[in-house]
């Protein structure tokens, strides 16, 4: 048995053993009945402030950690420094949301009528409360979110006059951020508004934004690739996925369960993630969510984070057309050793924190072998799993030479027909956006104050450590 496989590479029956595992979900509260969601976050809030005070009298100055010079020009790898409530990522075991592993989201959060995957509104629910929710509460949640879809017509505008060669990721930014023109927060602080309502016009504000993001994604799409093309209007009884595939121009109900999966997957990673942490670090200055997030997206869209995805597509389609269709292990080896040697990552393989196969990875796997097992590109992607960890060893470099999320997204969306590769990273974005702005409701709702680590130049620290 190769090294590889020994080391790490996660089985579907693994997977499901996770199920209950390390840090089970069993510490999860009552499940409240409401299907307003503001009002279940008004309950839960004050009891979170209270345990948090508690907590911090007590042991408020118990240590966590240390750090080593080597932690502070390592991009702070390992620096324990942020508290982050929607999601914690185990190294071995990958995300988990509040306590629950992508297979027990799968098994437990609502899905949509005929449907298997969870409705992305449910996961949003749990990040927010902690909380399983019904399927009544999530269809509010959808209901609510169509109604607060439309697009200012300024940004609407701004959209359509940007030129073709400006990157898609850069105009979801720009559009994000041009709509903080409706903050509710921003209005509301000029106005003077008591510190201990800032959450709730932060609730207002994201649920404002991931409702319209949709139709943002999709008028970036259309202007793109579809000549111009309006999108269709929302439809009123349909989920917030629906809606966006709709949006896009794709109707196959297999490709809307794709897009649940997918928009439920890459929605939050733990805090210290460049997306995360760029929105919660802006937030923290007090800046209204529509900027933070924003900030969060340009951190997306950089190579080394979310627009790994694209740059996989880029990469295997240069390598199929290098190598042909049917490639051995032998050729493809050559391939990857060629990539290192020329001082380029293998793209959606490696991670920071995580050391074994990502789940996200996993369950998209599953859905390739249920859905699309003779797909060619399906194949190719399998055959890389099969070869490129034992290189990564064999180079001694990469802490974790196993696929990450971004390994395995680009291959299904090519297979439905979303081939546009450079929109892929638009799509983590609308996802991401139910992550990090979950915390930033609980940021302000937890009074955390301005973000600002101390820094040092290279001669200030010589001095700190001794060093001559
Ligand atoms: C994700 C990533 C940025 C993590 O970076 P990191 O925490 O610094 O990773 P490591 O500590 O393992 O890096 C140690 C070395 O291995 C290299 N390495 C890591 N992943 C690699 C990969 N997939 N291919 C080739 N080399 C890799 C790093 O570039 C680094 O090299 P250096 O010492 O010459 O600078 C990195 O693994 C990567 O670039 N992966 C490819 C891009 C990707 O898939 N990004 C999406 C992440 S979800």
């Amino acid at each position: 048995m190769s090294r590889a496989k020994t080391l790490g590479r996660i089985t579907g029956t693994a997977l499901k053993l996770h199920k209950g595992g390390l840090l089970s979900a069993s510490h999860c509260r009552h499940v409240s009945s409401s299907t307003n969601l503001k009002d279940v976050m008004e309950k839960l809030i004050p009891e979170k402030q209270k345990e948090i005070v508690e907590f911090r009298k007590k042991h408020g100055s118990s240590k966590v950690g240390e750090v080593t010079v080597d932690m502070m020009y390592g991009g702070m790898r390992g620096i324990r420094g942020l508290v982050t409530e929607t999601s914690v990522l185990d190294p071995d075991e990958g995300i988990r949301f509040r306590g629950y592993s992508i297979p027990e989201c799968q098994e437990k959060l609502p899905t949509a009528p005929g449907g298997e995957e969870p409705l992305p509104e449910g996961l949003f629910w749990l990040l927010l409360t902690g909380e399983i929710p019904s399927k009544e509460q999530v269809d509010a949640i959808s209901k609510e979110w169509n109604e607060r879809a439309e697009i200012p017509n300024h940004v609407i505008t701004m959209l359509n006059n940007f030129p073709s060669k400006l990157h898609p990721m850069s105009q979801f930014s720009a559009a994000i951020c041009a709509m903080n023109s409706e903050s509710k927060f921003a209005k509301g602080y000029s106005e003077g508004i008591h510190k201990s309502k800032y959450w709730e016009l932060c609730y207002e504000d994201s649920m404002d934004l991931i409702a319209k993001l949709p139709t943002i994604a999709a008028i970036i799409y259309r202007n793109l690739y579809r000549e111009g093309n309006p999108p269709d209007s929302i439809d009123n009884k349909k989920d917030w996925s629906w809606n966006y595939a709709s949006m896009l121009g794709f109707e196959d109900p297999q490709f809307v369960e794709l897009m649940r999966l997918y928009l439920a997957i890459h929605t939050d990673h733990e805090g210290g993630n460049v997306s995360a942490h760029a929105t919660h670090l802006v937030g923290s200055a007090l800046s209204d969510p529509y900027l933070s997030f924003s900030a969060g997206m340009n951190g997306l869209a950089g190579p080394l984070h979310g627009l790994a995805n694209q740059e996989v597509l880029v990469w295997t389609t240069k390598l199929q057309e290098a190598l042909g269709g049917e490639v051995s292990d032998e050729h493809l080896r050559d391939y990857i050793w060629n990539t290192l040697k020329s001082g380029q990552v293998v793209p959606g393989y490696g991670h920071a924190v995580l050391r074994k196969t990502d789940p996200r990875y996993m369950c998209q796997r599953e859905f390739a072998l249920k859905h699309l097992p003779n797909d060619p590109l399906f194949k190719l992607v399998a055959q890389l799993y099969k070869v490129v960890p034992d290189i990564l060893i064999e180079q001694g470099k990469a802490k974790n030479p196993w696929p990450n999320v971004d390994a395995h997204s680009g291959v299904l969306l090519q297979y439905y027909g979303l081939r546009e590769m450079n929109y892929y990273t638009v799509m983590f974005g609308v996802s991401r956006a139910l992550g990090v702005l979950a915390s930033l409701v609980w940021d302000r709702a937890l009074g955390l104050p301005i973000e600002r680590p101390k820094s040092f130049d290279t001669p200030s620290l010589k001095k700190l450590v001794g060093a001559s």
